[in-house]
């Protein structure tokens, strides 16, 4: 991929596909502007460079009509405020009104467009929505990683009617530490995997199960991993259509000489709620009715000193319903084990980053993946439709 700083953008319109799909709480307060804050060395490098620039995102899933909710005014403000500077926040994404508000910028302006998912042509990649965006800039550039894994017009159709096409400084840190851990890592690598389900992550699993030298299984998906070794998980969400898929999983490992880490212990509740009876058990006394909601201490103190000879570590999912906070004690422990550690370590999707935001460790994690989706879509070893666009540009380019 060619990136932003190897054009020439001086004082060209820019079109600049972000992702601003942030979380609003009831009134519309954004909730983390993490996502603003990581494509602002792009928007700064832009406004260095004096060029007029265009900022287009989705936001939620409106489904290709207006939705007050969905619109992208609070984004506008508080870029606005990061930026001291003033954001124009466009009526809509396409059309004459839209045109007319970029012909009258000057060189360092910043226009936000509105919700490009008020559309149905966003969606469905349709070209000549695609071709509407495009007539709006000269230069394309792609620092929405977190979308890049969704082939849509402004992420993949786009790409067909520009002469030029980057991408930016988000995309190529994202890019370049997913490199560093998972394709050249330091050795040994550790992947830590939690969360709900082993269906959601199988493909993960088994491309992981490639890489790694030593795999982590924590929150509800270890139930289904337990039970197909015979453990009685009471009445625990078991995927039990993947049994047999989990003991493969686990005899696939053996058989590449992983040490594939389970728990030992968990907390376990007579109710998945948070005033419920809990109390600690080892997983082979988990009583018959009582559901399991969190790892116990004993597996937090295994599954820290697995990590301590690691020189990479992935993770992906909490260890249990951290949201309650009595249940959230096993993921902090490996948040603080994760972030002690003196490895590369790399943490995306699946609310892991907000158990790191919660436990106050941001700052010692090496690097938070702003993609949820799309950093997944990386573990499972695909190609990300949005990089494959931009590489078959440069190739239609070079050719
Ligand atoms: C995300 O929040 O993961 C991205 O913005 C993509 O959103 P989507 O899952 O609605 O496509």
């Amino acid at each position: 991929m060619k990136y932003i700083n190897e054009v020439d953008i001086r004082e060209k319109r820019l079109l600049i596909r972000v992702d601003f799909n942030v979380p609003l709480d009831e009134h519309g307060n954004i909730t983390d502007d993490v996502r603003i804050r990581s494509v602002l060395p792009t928007i700064n490098h832009a406004l260095d460079e004096h060029a007029k620039i265009i900022l287009t995102s989705h936001m939620d899933r409106p489904g290709g009509q207006v939705v007050e909710k969905h619109r992208l005014t609070p984004v506008a403000k508080r870029l606005s405020r990061l930026l001291h500077k003033d954001v124009t926040m466009a009526p809509d994404c396409i059309g004459e009104k839209v045109k007319a508000l970029i012909a009258k910028m000057q060189p360092g302006d910043i226009i936000l467009l509105e919700n490009l998912r008020f559309h149905p042509g966003e969606e469905k990649n349709d070209p000549e929505f695609a071709k509407q965006l495009a007539e709006l800039a000269d230069i394309y550039v792609n620092d929405a990683f977190a979308v890049t894994h969704r082939a849509h017009a402004s992420v993949v159709g786009v790409t067909d009617y520009f002469k030029e096409c980057v991408a930016g400084f988000l995309m190529k840190t994202e890019m370049d530490y997913f490199h560093r851990s998972m394709e050249d890592p330091a050795r040994p690598l550790v992947a830590v995997i939690g969360g709900a389900k082993v269906s959601g992550k199988l493909t993960a699993l088994e491309n992981l199960l490639c890489k790694v030298d030593k795999m982590i299984i924590g929150g509800a998906m270890a139930n289904t991993f337990l039970k197909s070794i015979n453990w009685d998980v009471g009445k625990s969400k078991v995927e039990d259509d993947l049994l047999d898929t989990a003991k493969h999983l686990l005899m696939l490992a053996k058989e590449k000489g992983i040490k594939l880490y389970l728990p030992v212990d968990c907390v376990v509740a007579d109710r998945p709620d948070p005033k419920a009876e809990t109390k600690i058990t080892t997983v082979q006394e988990i009583p018959s009715d009582w559901y399991v909601m969190d790892i116990g201490p004993a597996t937090g103190t295994l599954f820290s000193e697995a990590l301590q000879n690691a020189k990479t570590i992935i993770w992906n999912g909490p260890m249990g319903a951290f949201e309650m906070d009595a249940f959230s004690r096993g993921t902090m422990s490996m948040v603080r084990a994760i972030a002690n550690s003196y490895a590369l370590t790399i943490v995306g999707g699946g609310d892991t980053d907000v158990a790191v935001h919660r436990a106050g460790e941001t700052s010692n994690i090496s690097y938070i993946s702003t993609g949820g989706g799309a950093f997944l879509e990386l573990l499972e070893g695909k190609k990300l439709p949005g990089v494959a666009a931009l590489e078959r540009f440069n190739r239609n380019m070079e050719d």
